[in-house]
């Protein structure tokens, strides 16, 4: 993995070695609020759904079935992912090749739904995460964050949204992507949501759900600048130093 960078940074944290975690179902915000929280603490970005993304590339490129845990086992065996910090999101890079302006398209999209319910895959991803943030000072977005990649991150934050924003604000955002605008109406953008949304919540390992210590953060009735000065409430709040218990 690439040397982690922070981003540029805008308030200090009183440790720089905190890790962050924000889980939540797709097109909640959370890599708008990871981003924020990165640049406005000082810390590195790490998208994990772009991890996802970029190996789902690869499985497609390579013709591997995207039901087979043996054969993507064997791919994951001969991939490598680095995230190299960039202004706004991050680069991804798949065996070496810039491939983040791929990630985006309806079947990657669904392709990372779909291999990352193997738990051979899961666990090669949970280790490069762990790895990447070994030394800390990260916000790390995902699914799985909060419950299996960092269970004892300093802050966590569960964040979600009800399906139908969540699909005009994912609709949104593809069309903002593309000079065309979005290649699916709004419909077909909501119903692959929640197609994700149930496979993601359903798989056997390590489903999206809440850690039982994550605060809930709902942004269905917030506006943006509602959401971002929510979760840094909550960072701060976390971080903040507890009052000295006294001796009886
Ligand atoms: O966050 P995203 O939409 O870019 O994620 C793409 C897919 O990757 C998502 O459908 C589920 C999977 N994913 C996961 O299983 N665990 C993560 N930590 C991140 C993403």
């Amino acid at each position: 993995m690439s040397p982690a960078v922070p981003s540029t940074q805008d308030h200090a944290v009183p440790d720089s070695k905190i890790i962050i975690a924000i889980d939540g179902p797709a097109g909640a915000g959370k890599s708008t609020v990871a981003r924020h929280l990165a640049r406005h603490f000082g810390l590195l970005n790490l998208e994990t759904g772009a991890m996802y993304r970029a190996f789902a590339l690869k499985a497609l490129r390579a013709g591997v079935s995207l039901d087979e845990s043996f054969a993507l086992e064997a791919l994951a065996a001969k991939t490598t992912i680095h995230l190299v910090p960039a202004a706004g999101e991050n680069r991804v890079f798949l065996d070496g090749q810039d491939v983040t302006g791929e990630l985006r398209n309806p079947a990657v999209t669904d392709a990372a739904s779909r291999v990352s319910v193997f738990p051979p895959v899961r666990a090669w991803m949970v280790r490069l995460q762990q790895q990447m943030a070994s030394s800390g000072g990260v916000v790390m977005e995902g699914r799985d964050i909060g419950t299996v990649v960092f269970p004892h991150a300093d802050v966590k934050i569960f964040l979600d949204a009800a399906p139908e924003v969540r699909g005009l604000r994912r609709f949104e955002q593809l069309g903002a992507q593309s000079a065309s605008g979005s290649a699916q109406q709004p419909e077909e953008v909501i119903r692959d949501l929640r197609e994700r949304d149930l496979r993601d919540r359903n798989r056997v390992d390590s489903p999206l759900k809440p850690a039982p210590d994550a605060v809930p953060l709902d942004s269905t009735k917030m506006t943006l600048e509602e959401v971002l000065r929510a979760a840094e409430a909550i960072v701060e709040r976390r971080l903040a130093p507890r009052p000295e218990s006294r001796p009886a």
